[in-house]
């Protein structure tokens, strides 16, 4: 099939990508030329674990293509794919102008019969609006002939950042919501060659489908960081709390790693955007007012902790590892640890950070006071003590005889527990976990 794809985002580029080593004809497009020009020349924009790889083998292959003009691939289309941001708006609603700009450019350039796949995280009764739109340019521009040949479907992500490429590939599920046998057919030949079980359902549950299992996820997360919280103030241990319930298959044992909250260019937007959507049409989701709240506090719980054992912290030089808003990404988009750090900062602390590819995402949105080191130890030289805020696999590799000689006092805060298992403290450390007792024995 020839499919085209609108945005070059993580989850555009890839599933674009997957497409094309299903082997689909790709034409990827994106309305910033500076980032096609990158593609083109074989470069990802961002990090994102083996999309460099694919891109290159794809593109030699002929595979995938990359540019700026939507009217250059069109007519060629059998399916065009929306997959641009929605970024969060100050009411907590989701803006949806790249969507419906993406979709009135299709109208105006088609002349053929084309399916319309929405793979952007939009609200429920999205899709329909989108095709209303879409028919209203159509007759502006007097190609009412195409009205009935444009159809739409949505075909929501569930990729995770760091991992995009794998989740193509493997899916738990591929969840189709649409009218029409025929547009069901055709989407599942689409993804053939992958293994996962179809869920056909209407257009409205599939855009629910997607927003609900983001919400059900940030639920489980704000979960147990208040179990975390419980277990700080009763002398339990967090880990073998999960542990103890995740067991349960009715509860499973995924995203329950307690920290300093969730973060992400997904979560915060889509919690916040379905609550929206509740509210709007007369609901009251108080789940999701409390999951947002104790997730936005879980920051301050961490920042007590740190300010209650080094205060005052006017002059105090801390180091921090891991700027990005989990592993494997170089997106530091509604950040945990950007939101400590300007924290922090604001209380009189000198910082100093280092992430392996996140600093110059970080850069552009700190203060210009935080400084950047070229390595995890040399961030922690002469530290009054060391936060530890993304659970990059490197920072369990550091020497920790040379980290705790480095230090000017050597404090930890992890807010990830991700170092709980390196025993510091027989090392020489004062440790300080998230849901772990201090005289717990690590
Ligand atoms: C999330 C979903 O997991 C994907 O299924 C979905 O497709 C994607 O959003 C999206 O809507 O596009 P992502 O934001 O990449 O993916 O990252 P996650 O792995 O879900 O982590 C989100 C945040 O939750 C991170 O800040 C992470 O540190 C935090 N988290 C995750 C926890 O604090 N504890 C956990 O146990 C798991």
């Amino acid at each position: 099939m020839n499919i085209v794809m609108i945005g070059t985002g993580y989850v555009g580029l890839s599933t674009g990508l997957g497409f094309a080593s299903l082997g689909h004809h790709v034409a990827c497009v994106d309305i910033d030329p500076e980032k096609i020009a990158l593609l083109d020349r074989g470069q990802a924009p961002m990090y994102e674990p083996g999309i460099q790889e694919m891109l290159k083998s794809q593109q030699e292959l002929g595979q995938i293509v990359f540019t700026a003009e939507l009217s250059s691939v069109i007519d060629e289309a059998d399916v065009v794919m929306i997959a641009v941001q929605t970024p969060p708006q100050n009411n907590g609603e989701s803006d949806l102008s790249y969507v419906f700009s993406a979709a009135e450019q299709i109208a105006r350039l088609i002349d053929h019969e084309v399916l319309i796949v929405i793979k952007s995280t939009v609200p429920v009764g999205t899709n329909r609006r989108v095709i209303a739109r879409m028919r209203e340019v159509l007759a502006e521009v007097g190609r009412e002939d195409l009205e009935t040949l444009i159809q739409i479907a949505s075909v929501p992500e569930f990729l995770r950042q760091g991992s995009a490429l794998t989740d193509f590939l493997n899916p738990d599920r591929i969840v189709i919501g649409a009218d029409d046998t025929i547009v069901f057919e055709t989407i599942e030949r689409m993804h053939s060659g992958l293994s996962a079980p179809i869920v056909r359902t209407t257009i409205e549950s599939s855009e629910l489908v997607k927003s609900s299992a983001n919400a059900f996820l940030a639920t489980k997360i704000s979960f147990i960081n208040e179990i975390a919280n419980v277990c700080e103030l009763t002398g339990a241990d967090v880990r073998e709390v999960a542990k103890g319930i995740g067991l349960d298959p009715r509860i499973g044992n995924r995203f329950l790693q307690p920290g300093i909250g969730y973060g992400g260019s997904c979560f915060p937007k889509d919690v916040s955007a379905l609550r929206s959507l509740a509210g709007l049409n007369g609901y009251d989701f108080r789940l999701l007012r409390s999951v947002i709240e104790v997730n936005t506090k879980q920051r301050e719980v961490f920042l007590k902790k740190i300010v209650d054992r080094l205060k005052p912290m006017k002059g105090r030089r801390v180091a921090v590892w891991g700027l990005s808003f989990k592993p494997d990404t170089d997106d530091t988009r509604d950040s945990a640890s950007i939101d400590l750090v300007r924290m922090i900062v604001g209380l009189g602390v000198d910082v100093v950070a280092y992430d392996p590819k996140a600093m110059a995402n970080a850069k552009r949105i700190l203060p210009d006071t935080v400084k950047f080191a070229p390595t995890a130890i040399d961030a922690a030289e002469g530290a009054d003590a060391l936060l530890v805020l993304t659970e990059w696999p490197e920072f369990q590799d550091v020497s920790f005889p040379t980290l705790q000689s480095f230090m000017a006092s050597p404090i930890i805060f992890d807010g990830r527990n991700w170092l709980i298992d390196k025993h510091l403290p027989s090392l020489g450390f004062e440790y300080h976990g998230v849901g772990v007792c201090a005289s717990n024995k690590f």
